[in-house]
């Protein structure tokens, strides 16, 4: 399990506790964070699990995709150096206490 800290729209902090190789997305939403949709079920097809992650612990994760980089064009948020999507980051231990920062909106 390895815990993630998100930051909902309103600025309430929540940690959630995921299973190891769940993605962010599927934790967060499994845990009722606000502020995250996750509309294609993590296909990377919808933008809705757009998400800023903390920039000094940016260089620690798996870098994006190209099909994870085309969809970040679609995001209805500011898109930002530290924009990902949360359904192509996988939890991992190494990713213990990250803080998730969700847009004010997704749609
Ligand atoms: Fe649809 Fe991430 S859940 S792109």
């Amino acid at each position: 399990m390895v815990d993630i800290v998100f930051v909902e729209p309103s600025g309430n902090r929540v940690a959630v506790n995921i299973n190891e190789g769940w993605s962010l997305m599927q934790g967060a939403t499994t845990g009722g964070v606000d502020g995250i949709l996750g509309e294609c079920g993590g296909s990377c097809a919808c933008a809705t699990c757009h998400c800023y992650v903390d920039e000094d612990r940016l260089g620690e994760l798996p870098a994006a995709g190209e099909s994870e980089l085309d969809m970040l064009d679609n995001v209805a948020a500011e898109r930002r150096p530290n924009s990902r999507l949360a359904c192509q980051i996988k939890a991992t231990a190494a990713l213990a206490g990250l803080v998730v920062t969700l847009p004010d909106t997704q749609e």
